[in-house]
């Protein structure tokens, strides 16, 4: 992924392994993408861009849709305006869906939160990230928070913002990954608690599914969390800007 000075961020391993391989890129919005020109969008994008009426919204999705372009054609040796991606909704049609990369044999997934987008580009398994800004404000209480996305044991573990947040990106990242996104109660996922590394306990009432997880170190101000649903190991590398 290009930075600000055209410049290749070191990836970095977080999980060595062999066969499949998953890229997890980081950028802020309206730093690294914020000359991005409507033209670098498909037709399909332009029209969503101009639909947004909140500012940092529309950048969210831009820096997003061109991350995800960029990342796809490094994955596949490619240049990045010959990727396409496909977002067709599997409820109603429309382009507001799971991003997919037909014909390439990757899978994706796309999130945003605040300053920051990550965009996850796997060569096989199915794979889901969610990042989520940690918003400290005085009076938030996150037992209050957790009440509708923990059970009761795991409401236990949070102790703070961050904690809950922690817990809500764990269980989206695999929601992501399925596909089915919050149309599943985050409740019917069952996570390990935020003191211990990222993992799927049980989905469905199935114990140890298979699903290898990760949390992604992202800054003080956010929490993100990165799911892949298979047992093999997958070589995880995350390029992040300085
Ligand atoms: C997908 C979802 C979990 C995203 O949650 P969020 O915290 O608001 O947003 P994030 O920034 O983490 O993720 C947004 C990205 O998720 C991706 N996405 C959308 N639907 C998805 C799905 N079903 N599965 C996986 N990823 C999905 C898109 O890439 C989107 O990025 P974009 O808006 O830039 O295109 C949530 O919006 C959701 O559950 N949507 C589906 C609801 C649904 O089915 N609606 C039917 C509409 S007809
Ligand atoms: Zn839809």
């Amino acid at each position: 992924m290009p930075t600000d000075g055209g410049e290749r961020v070191p990836e970095q391993a977080v999980e060595a392994g062999g066969g499949a391989r998953c890229t997890v890129h980081v950028a802020r919005v309206g730093r690294e993408w914020d000359a991005a020109s409507a033209e670098a969008l498909s037709p399909a994008e332009q029209q969503r861009a101009a639909r947004y009426r909140d500012d940092r919204a529309r950048a969210q999705f831009v820096t997003g849709a061109i991350l995800l372009r960029h990342a796809a054609g490094a994955a596949l040796g490619v240049p990045a305006d010959g990727v396409a991606v496909d977002r067709t909704c599997d409820r109603c049609g429309k382009q507001h869906g799971r991003p997919r990369l037909p014909g390439t044999g990757l899978e994706a997934s796309v999130s945003h939160s605040g300053g920051l987008v990550l965009v996850a580009v796997s060569t096989g398994p199915a794979v889901g990230v969610d990042v989520e800004e940690v918003a400290l404000r005085p009076g938030l209480d996150p037992l209050a928070l957790a009440a509708r996305t923990c059970s009761q044991d795991e409401r236990r573990h949070i102790s703070d913002v961050r904690g809950f947040v922690t817990y809500w990106t764990r269980k989206e990242a695999v929601l992501k990954a399925t596909g089915e996104g919050l149309r599943v109660p985050l409740t019917d996922v069952v996570v390990t608690p935020p003191h211990e590394p990222a993992g799927l306990v049980a989905w469905r009432g199935r114990l140890r599914p298979e699903c290898r997880m990760l949390d992604l170190d992202v800054g003080a101000h956010h929490v993100a969390a990165l799911a892949l649903l298979t047992q093999e190991p997958v070589a995880v590398l995350v390029d992040r800007p300085d």
